[in-house]
């Protein structure tokens, strides 16, 4: 299975990843647009919701120049259910052989998850290279993953959980990060009082780094 397609031609130029829990699908369309207007194209909405998939779907049908990402798949079934409401590709948290197998076959590029040199091994054995490295503070952040870019050599890595502002750029110095992902440009506040201009302001910040 070494021809699985790659995240990184979805990537393009873009560095960061915002994580967005949805609460409510009317929400989606506006905040995924105020991303992009702020420069932020590539996006995550997480499987954490009950309006998660309907919110994914409507982003999908009416957001111009936006690439979505469904994550915290957890089990296969959600592979199915997020290549249906539009991904274009799949991120999970932490992967299993049977949920590595399912993104595997789904024909999507995917960031699964790993979090341990034996984790990213096994991935590595189903045939994919570039990972996300999750909860990418907690597991050892900087200092891990320039551990793991010997014996690793071929792995590119999107960390995730505890990225700010304040630490993206340490991140994205490392040969071995491609992009980071975080829900720090969406914060719940501006969300739910619906400022989309903050959320564009802090969109434009983020895509300056790296
Ligand atoms: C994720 O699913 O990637 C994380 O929940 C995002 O982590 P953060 O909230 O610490 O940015």
């Amino acid at each position: 299975m070494s021809t699985l397609p790659r995240f990184s031609p979805l990537l393009g130029a873009a560095r960061v990843i915002p994580v967005l829990t949805l609460e409510t699908v009317e929400e989606a369309v506006p905040l995924a647009e105020a991303l992009r207007d702020g420069g932020i194209t590539v996006i995550e909405v997480t499987l954490r919701t009950k309006a998660a998939l309907k919110a994914c779907e409507a982003i999908a049908k009416h957001c111009t120049g936006v690439v979505l990402g469904i994550g915290t798949v957890l089990v296969p079934s959600q592979v199915k259910e997020a290549k249906d409401a539009g991904a274009q590709f799949l991120v999970t948290p932490g992967t299993s052989e049977k949920l590595g197998l399912a993104v595997a076959e789904s024909g999507l590029a995917a960031l699964p998850g790993a979090a341990t040199v034996s984790e990213m091994v096994a991935l590595m054995e189903m045939g994919f290279h570039e990972l996300k490295f999750f909860p990418a503070e907690a597991a050892g952040g900087i200092n891990y993953l320039k551990s793991v870019a010997g014996p690793l050599a071929e792995l590119k890595f999107c960390p995730t959980g505890g990225i700010s502002a304040a630490n993206a750029n340490a991140y994205l110095a490392l040969g071995n990060v491609m992009c980071v992902g975080g829900s720090w440009i969406t914060p719940k506040a501006a969300v739910d009082a619906k400022n989309w201009a903050e959320i564009t302001r802090l969109a434009a910040e983020a895509a300056k780094l790296g």
